[in-house]
């Protein structure tokens, strides 16, 4: 049985990275997982694939065992791993609940590293993992300070791990968007005491162009896919120019 997983896939860029899948891959199922189950099993209405519903909480280690179980009794190959659940905060240090930082951490960092050694395995050659990342890896970014060391860790991770991957041909691409504006991520990341630090969100850009441009970073088998101008700027610019001084034209921008 050849499938695909999808995380983060009952809203935003998890989602359409489900509709790019249904539309272009030959799979016998994709298997989805998410917190919301109701919006998961809308998407077995909308789509022509398979739709397998895995309601569960990544930020619970249960969820690791159940999905190793699945995978164990079903023992497919899996085409596509994409990681794209995760959350952000915006806030200063103490505007952002220790819950709501420590599950940060435990979603972005510690739930994609362990869903991706669980699905390594079932990978053959010329398999794809995807790791949303975020252009807030490429530097330390004040008032979303957890959110962007959560990224930079994945980013890091999932460098290494093509390399780690390159013997048994399966790519892994870092996919670094900047905003994205028709998602639910920036409505979550303004609950907070006090998100006013960021007023705007400027160039901000679609999912659905997003996942695309993606998809075919990763099929071409890109270390890294910065799905955007903006984001293929912030790159150049953060490789070159000091963090210190990334972190004042921030201080600029995040007030525009
Ligand atoms: N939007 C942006 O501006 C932007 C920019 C750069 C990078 N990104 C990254 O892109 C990825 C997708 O974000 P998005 O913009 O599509 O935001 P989104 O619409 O909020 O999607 C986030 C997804 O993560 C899932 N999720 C959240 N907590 C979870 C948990 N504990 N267990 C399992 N799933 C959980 C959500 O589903 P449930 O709530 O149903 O669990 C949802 O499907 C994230 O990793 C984000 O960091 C976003």
């Amino acid at each position: 049985m050849k499938i695909s997983i999808v995380t983060g896939a009952s809203s935003g860029l998890g989602r359409e990275f489900v509709y790019l899948l249904d539309k272009h891959e030959n799979l016998d199922e994709i298997w989805v997982i998410a917190r919301r189950e109701n919006r998961l099993k809308e998407l077995q209405e909308q789509s022509n694939s398979k739709i397998r519903v895995l309601a569960y909480d990544l930020t619970e280690k249960e969820s690791f065992a159940k999905l190793s179980e699945l995978l164990k009794e079903e023992k497919p190959e899996v085409a596509f791993l994409i990681n794209a659940a995760g959350f952000g905060k915006i806030g200063s240090y103490k505007d952002i609940s220790l819950e709501d930082s420590e599950k940060m951490i435990d979603l972005n960092c510690r739930a994609a590293v362990a869903v991706t050694q669980i699905v390594i395995p079932y990978m053959p050659k010329k398999s794809h993992i995807l790791e949303i990342c975020s252009t807030s890896a490429f530097q330390p970014f004040q008032f979303l300070d957890i959110y962007a060391a959560t990224k930079a860790f994945l980013y890091r991770y999932s460098r290494a791990l093509r390399v780690e991957l390159f013997p048994r041909h399966i790519s892994v691409t870092a996919v670094c968007p900047y905003w994205i504006r028709d998602t639910e991520f920036i409505s979550t990341a303004k609950r907070t005491h006090n998100s006013s630090y960021i007023r705007n969100f400027p160039f901000s850009s679609k999912a659905k162009t997003i996942a695309v441009w993606a998809m075919s970073d990763a099929k071409l088998g890109l270390p890294v896919s910065t799905p955007g101008p903006v984001c293929i700027l912030h790159r150049i610019s953060a490789k070159f120019i000091p963090h210190e001084l990334m972190m004042g034209i921030w201080a600029l921008l995040r007030r525009i």
